[in-house]
């Protein structure tokens, strides 16, 4: 019986809902594709996996059409010779930061009176300009000096050597960037550490930050598509609850050796009239955005490494050149200078097919009144106040077999022309792409923090390289398929984690 009343009940709600959302298409429009569902339309299907539905509706409309995605309408451009006309709209327009405002508030519970999100992009690249000096204090954690890893598991590794450790390198490098990224908060305090003179505060509860913020992001993905249930929302709710009280000022403010980063960053708040609660809130959401997509991106840069004999090769030879170039050995723990890490071609290669296979942003902006798109081929079309429009540069350009032969596979060096430069010249419809590869977005709103992931991973990788020897477990085993349910969430995650297995160069 109770069955049937709440069966009718969903049933009438859905024909309100259906009669409050109905619309038909303006000649004018995109196609548009409600999908069966009344009001829901196709959210099913779009939060499952997003790529394979983006795929079908592309096939059946084109590369632009609109879908209504619980109660809203979506618009969706896939061509990537005209972003520009949505990347460089005017904010009066399509607005980046009205739809980070519900984000803030659905995923962190952030509402920042006065929000300016100029001024908190200042914040951010002042962040992102910190020296990279902790990648190699996370290092030294490795080293016999500290032989105990992140997680180490009993490993069932086949042929066990007696001075190697086994782990996951999911849980290795999400416990890595985190790490680094909780002691930026006092980054004097972090290098002091790397002589390994002070004993670690008590204070600092770092393991407890690494595996709250781990759960924490297992539910963001469904927060942020705002399809999570109602267990996941109160398991989450306590997760944060949990985090806010290790991030809070007075935690904060308890550590003496302060960043001047975190010191001006507390002052912003402060000055914009934000009380102590909140202030935690922002610091779980600044921890989060400025490290989430790290550790998923260190993870494919290591394994496509670890699978690929040819690039690792390549990329070992020229760490070793660009070293020895500037009249220094490899040494295990060296801080690489910046003008090292400016010159490494391949590198950057491996890096952007990395990021081409496994980037999957979506970008979505609000449209804030009605106006034309104009298209790169001369096409217009009306878009509606109060809808989104949304780029996926997964699908186009980086998945597009028009774009890239086999887009599916790893190729260290796709982005290598044969001289060993850069190759910039990629071509759709005959035409030279501006946009062939955009992990880190384009345009206004373009990741601020790009220049300060690509130095923490480049920094990461040589010194790894160098100073480890690294294995996966079993060589033979498949490259994990992708975690469906993230598309347009960042980064991809794995599916699964890998087993890898290392030991210190001697
Ligand atoms: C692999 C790592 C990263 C990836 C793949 C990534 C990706 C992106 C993408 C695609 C956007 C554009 C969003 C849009 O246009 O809708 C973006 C924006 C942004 N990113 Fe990143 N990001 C990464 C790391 C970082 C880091 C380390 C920081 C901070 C230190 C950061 C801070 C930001 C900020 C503040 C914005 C918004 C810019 C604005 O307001 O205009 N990101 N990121």
């Amino acid at each position: 019986m109770i069955w049937i009343i709440l069966i009718s009940f969903v049933a009438v709600l859905l024909c309100v809902l259906s009669c409050c959302t109905r619309r038909s298409r303006l000649a004018s429009e995109p196609p548009l594709d409600k999908g069966t569902i009344p009001w829901l339309g196709h959210a099913l299907e779009f939060g499952k996996d997003a790529a394979t539905f983006l795929t079908r509706m592309k096939n059946k409309h084109g590369d632009i059409f609109t879908v209504q995605v619980a109660g809203r309408f979506v618009t969706v451009l896939l061509d990537p010779h005209s972003y520009d006309a949505v990347i460089w709209e005017s904010s009066s327009k399509l607005d980046f930061s009205k739809y980070a405002r519900i984000l803030m508030d659905r995923m962190f519970n952030v509402k920042l009176p006065d929000y300016d999100q100029s001024a908190e992009k200042t914040m951010v690249k002042l962040y992102s300009q910190l020296t990279t000096t902790l990648v190699i204090w996370s290092l030294t954690r490795l080293t016999p000096a500290h032989p105990t890893p992140p997680h180490p598991e009993k490993g069932n590794c086949n042929s066990p050597g007696s001075q190697s450790t086994y782990l996951g390198l999911l849980i290795f490098f999400f416990s890595f960037v985190l790490r680094n990224s909780y002691l930026n908060i006092s980054p004097v305090m972090a290098i002091a550490r790397l002589n390994h003179s002070s004993p670690p505060p008590a204070s600092l509860r770092n393991k407890e930050v690494k595996h709250y913020s781990r759960k924490l992001d297992n539910f963001m993905a469904e927060l942020y598509k705002g399809t999570h249930i109602l267990a996941e929302k109160k398991e989450a709710a306590s997760v944060k609850e949990h985090l806010w009280r290790l991030l809070s000022p007075e935690q904060v403010d308890s550590k003496t050796n302060r960043s001047s980063w975190l010191n001006s960053y507390r002052l912003h708040l402060q000055e914009l009239g934000v009380d102590n609660n909140m202030q935690a809130r922002v610091m779980l959401l600044q921890l989060w955005a400025t490290q989430g997509n790290v550790g998923p991106a260190a993870f494919w840069l290591l394994l496509f490494l670890l699978k690929h004999p040819e690039a690792m090769a390549a990329v070992q030879g020229e760490a070793e050149r660009v070293f020895k170039q500037n009249g220094r050995e490899v040494s295990p723990l060296y801080q690489i200078s910046q003008e090292l890490l400016d010159n490494t071609p391949v590198f950057n290669s491996v890096l952007n097919e990395t990021l081409r296979l496994t980037a999957a942003s979506f970008l979505t902006r609000e449209v804030l009144q009605d106006m034309q798109l104009k298209l790169a081929d001369g096409r217009e079309y009306s878009l509606r106040i109060d809808d989104r429009l949304c780029i996926f540069p997964y699908l186009s350009p980086q998945r597009d077999p028009e774009v890239y032969e086999e887009p599916e596979k790893f190729k260290y060096d796709r982005f290598l022309n044969p001289n060993g430069t850069e190759k910039k010249d990629f071509y759709k419809r005959g035409k030279k792409l501006k946009y062939y590869n955009m992990p880190w977005g384009a345009g206004y709103n373009i990741c601020v923090g790009r220049f300060y992931a690509i130095n923490s991973l480049k920094q990461f990788v040589f010194i790894l390289l160098n100073s480890f020897h690294m294995e996966l477990c079993d060589p033979e085993e498949r490259t994990p398929a992708f975690d469906v349910s993230r598309y347009g969430f960042g980064m991809l995650h794995p599916e699964r984690d890998v087993k890898i297995k290392y030991k210190l160069k001697i």
